[in-house]
C-alpha cells in the first residue's frame, strides 16, 4: 500500500510537466487556429460546424461514473467525426472541476498511461473513451461530483478545435452499450 501510493504520487508529479506542457501546447495551437476554433455548445450532443474540407466532430455518449475517490475521476464518451477528414483529441479540459484533465490509454496489462500525442479521430469513423480502454482522467478535483451532477469539459481538436461537453455524472457501475 505504502509503496503503491508512493508510486503513484511520483507518476503524479511526472505527470504535472506533462499536463502544463499540453495546456501550453493547447494554448499556441488556439492562438493560431483561426477559424478552426469555433464553439459550440448543448447539453446532449455537441456539433463543431465544419466545411467538406474538415472533420465533422459529434460527441455523443459522455459520462463520469460516479467516483470512489474524492480527488480523481475518470470520464468516457464516444467521438464520431462524418466528415472525410481525420483529426486528433489532443487535450482535454475541465478547469472548473479539476486541477488537471488528461488522455490516458491503457495498455495490455491494465496499467494507465497518458496519451501524449492525444488519440486519432478516423475519417468517417469514431474514436471510443470507454471503460477498460482510453479514458479522461481528472486530478485533482475541487469537489467530488455526485450523481446528477454535470461536469463541463472541453475537448480540444487539433483541426476542430474546442468542442464543450456537459459530462453527466452516472452511478459509479453506470456502463452503457454503444451501439454503432
Ligand atoms: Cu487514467
Amino acid at each position: 500500500m505504502n509503496t503503491r501510493t508512493t508510486r503513484s504520487l511520483r507518476y503524479t508529479t511526472r505527470l504535472t510537466g506533462f499536463a502544463a506542457i499540453a495546456v501550453a501546447g493547447s494554448l499556441a495551437l488556439t492562438a493560431c487556429g483561426g477559424d478552426a476554433t469555433t464553439e459550440k455548445t448543448s447539453a446532449a450532443k455537441t456539433t463543431a460546424p465544419a466545411a467538406d474540407s474538415a472533420p465533422k466532430i459529434e460527441v455523443t455518449g459522455a459520462f463520469m461514473p460516479e467516483p470512489a475517490m474524492a480527488d480523481m475521476a475518470g470520464g468516457f464518451l464516444v467521438v464520431k467525426n462524418s466528415g472525410a477528414v481525420a483529426d486528433r483529441l489532443t487535450s482535454v479540459t475541465a478547469s472548473a472541476f479539476s486541477g488537471k484533465a488528461e488522455i490516458h490509454e491503457t495498455t495490455a496489462d491494465g496499467k494507465m498511461k497518458e496519451a501524449k500525442d492525444g488519440f486519432p479521430v478516423p475519417a468517417n469513423g469514431a474514436l471510443e473513451l470507454k471503460r477498460g480502454g482510453s479514458h479522461i482522467m481528472f486530478l485533482d478535483v475541487k469537489k467530488k461530483p455526485k450523481k446528477g451532477d454535470k461536469v463541463a469539459i472541453e475537448l480540444h481538436f487539433e483541426k476542430a478545435g474546442t468542442v464543450k461537453v456537459d459530462m453527466p455524472v452516472e452511478a459509479a457501475t453506470h456502463n452503457p452499450q454503444q451501439h454503432h
